[in-house]
């Protein structure tokens, strides 16, 4: 459950993006206000082209707003040096792509090592994290194991412990369900859930209201802006009702 009592661990705040200019100006995101709290799990909708994409890459800093303020953990990215940046991105946030991106000659626990090596842990330290990371997925028997000898689930399930090795709070993951069928995505959903009940704060992007139903709230995203919410209790009508035909 949400503990709102906590400061947000995310904070959005009249975000706004504009890609290109002139002629092709594009309007990506309108005015955004979003917190996300520990323990809380948001999935944000809407149709291909709403900003979906535009808001998690702002969130995890990947990308910079055009206007407004995106603070992570009492950081705030608009005013942050670029070396804070990069800390705050190895340190505090995950991001869990469609492709997985796990990189091809590292085994799983060398994937789930590397951002704690890259932020200054000892290999040897970093080692023992990424297998207690694993195992805390029941992952821990394919540690040694390179992705093309896994399942795209199993690969999934590595690059959403390699977001969450050490310290890091906030998940962001945009469509990590996209490419495994529904029983797989299913187990990547509960995976995600679990972190989120264990303190992390996540976002999570998806077309598909059966894994949203894994969210304790429900963004709708349209032309940039935020065009309906909705917590748990009330998630199961809206989504089997009109929003899921957006
Ligand atoms: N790098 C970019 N340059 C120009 N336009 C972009 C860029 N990235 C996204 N857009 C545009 O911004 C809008 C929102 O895109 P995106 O955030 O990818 O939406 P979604 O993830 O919901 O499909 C779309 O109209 C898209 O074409
Ligand atoms: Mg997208």
């Amino acid at each position: 459950m949400p503990d709102q009592a906590s400061h947000p661990v995310l904070q959005l705040k009249e975000l706004t993006r504009v890609h290109g200019s002139g002629a092709t100006e594009v309007h990506a995101l309108r005015g955004i206000n979003l917190d996300v709290f520990p323990g809380e799990l948001v999935a944000v909708m809407g149709p291909s082209g709403s900003g979906k994409s535009t808001l998690l890459t702002i969130a995890g800093g990947l990308d910079t707003p055009t206007s407004g303020q995106v603070i992570v953990e009492n950081t705030d990215l608009t005013t942050a040096g670029r070396k804070q940046i990069a800390a705050l991105r190895r340190r505090s946030i995950g991001y869990v792509f469609q492709d997985y991106n796990l990189i091809p000659a590292l085994t799983a626990a060398e994937n789930v090592a590397l951002p704690r090596e890259l932020d200054g842990t000892s290999a040897r330290k970093a080692r023992a994290e990424a297998v207690a990371a694993l195992r805390e997925m029941d992952l821990d028997q394919l540690a040694d194991r390179f992705p093309d000898e896994m399942s795209g689930g199993q690969q999934q399930r590595v690059a959403i412990a390699r977001a969450l090795v050490g310290d890091r709070r906030l998940v962001l993951a945009d469509e990590p369900t996209g490419a495994l069928d529904s029983e797989t995505g299913e187990s990547v959903l509960a995976l995600l859930r679990s972190r989120c009940d264990a303190g992390a704060a996540g976002v999570l992007v998806t077309h598909e209201p059966r894994f949203a139903a894994w969210a304790d709230r429900v963004v709708f995203l349209r032309d940039g802006a935020v065009v309906d919410q909705t917590i748990r209790s009330d998630a199961a009508s809206l989504l089997t009702g009109q929003a899921a035909e957006r």
